[in-house]
């Protein structure tokens, strides 16, 4: 097909090339953000400082990484012991709870990365995340917004379905996707890479409206 200008003015008017730039958003920079571990160093719990030798590498390995894609180098959910949002109560996520991820799966999701340093357990080149740090959530997010819970697309209150979600609110929310099902995940709001470039790595737009329809 021959794209004339007329065409893509049309598609312009219609959101079909905004919506494909959303979802390629510039994120904010690893260099000199919370995330850069080499240009000022991290100077973690107990004052211990971790200074990496390149921008990338702790989190990605070139070589033999824990999990395939995104090349990830740092332990995921080692030791397990997940408590999540369950209404007041809070739940483990031992596969007891079809709504929930079992702790197996959950160790291969976006979350996983993120808890991978904000578990403040594990540790980051010989330190751990700072007690006083607000983001250091420890294994206990039972006060946090639902995480490894199912996304019920199509039901009251929420969206027919991500896509649609996406177009309307204008951001990239993803889900984390588990036989088949959409689950709730730190990278569902947050993106390392494609955060348009907001300090807090939060995605574009009215994110919330991707999934609730209130
Ligand atoms: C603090 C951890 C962290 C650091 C440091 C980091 N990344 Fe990532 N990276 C991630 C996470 C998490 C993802 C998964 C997708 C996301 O959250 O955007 C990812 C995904 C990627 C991807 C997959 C495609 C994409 O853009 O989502 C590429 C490529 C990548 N990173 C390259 C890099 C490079 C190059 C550097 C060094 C400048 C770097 N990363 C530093 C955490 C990190
Ligand atoms: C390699 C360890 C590591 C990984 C992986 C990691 N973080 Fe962080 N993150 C940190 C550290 C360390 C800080 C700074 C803590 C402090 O200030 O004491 C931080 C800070 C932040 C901040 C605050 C930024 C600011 O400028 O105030 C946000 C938001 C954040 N992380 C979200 C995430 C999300 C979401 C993921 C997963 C996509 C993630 N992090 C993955 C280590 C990590
Ligand atoms: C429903 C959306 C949503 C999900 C899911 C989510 N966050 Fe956030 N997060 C936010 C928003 C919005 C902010 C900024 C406002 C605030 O601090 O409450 C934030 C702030 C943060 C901060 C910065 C705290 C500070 O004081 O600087 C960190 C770190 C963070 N999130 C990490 C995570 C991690 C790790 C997960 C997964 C366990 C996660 N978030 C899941 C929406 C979300
Ligand atoms: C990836 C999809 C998704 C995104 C994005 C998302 N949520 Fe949610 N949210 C859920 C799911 C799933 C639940 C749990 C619903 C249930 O099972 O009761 C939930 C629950 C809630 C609840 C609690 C409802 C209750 O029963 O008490 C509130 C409030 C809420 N979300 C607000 C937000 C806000 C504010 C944002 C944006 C910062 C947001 N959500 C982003 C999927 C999402």
């Amino acid at each position: 097909m021959k794209v004339s200008l007329k065409t893509i003015a049309l598609m312009a008017a219609l959101g079909l090339i905004a919506n494909v730039a959303s979802a390629q958003l510039t994120g904010k920079a690893i260099t000199g953000s919370k995330h850069d571990f080499k240009t000022a160093g991290y100077v973690g719990e107990n004052g211990v400082t971790f200074t990496a030798y390149n921008k990338c590498s702790t989190c990605h390995a070139a070589h033999k990484p824990n999990l395939n894609s995104p090349l990830w180098a740092r332990a995921l959910g080692a030791g397990g012991a997940w408590t999540v949002w369950d209404g007041a109560a809070g739940a483990v996520l031992d596969g007891s709870d079809a709504e929930l991820l079992t702790e197996a799966q959950f160790a291969t999701t976006g979350s996983a990365m993120c808890l991978s340093c904000h578990d403040g357990v594990t540790a980051i080149g010989g330190t751990t995340m700072k007690a006083s740090f607000r983001g250091n959530w420890g294994r206990n997010l039972s006060d946090t917004h639902p995480i490894a819970r199912v996304v019920d697309f199509g039901t009251p209150g929420m969206q027919t379905d991500l896509a649609s979600g996406n177009l309307g609110s204008g951001s990239n929310v993803v889900v984390d996707v588990v036989g088949g099902k959409s689950y709730v995940g730190c990278t569902s709001c947050h993106s390392m890479h494609s955060s348009a470039n907001s300090p807090k790595i939060l995605r574009a737009g009215e994110r919330c409206l991707s999934c609730h329809n209130r």
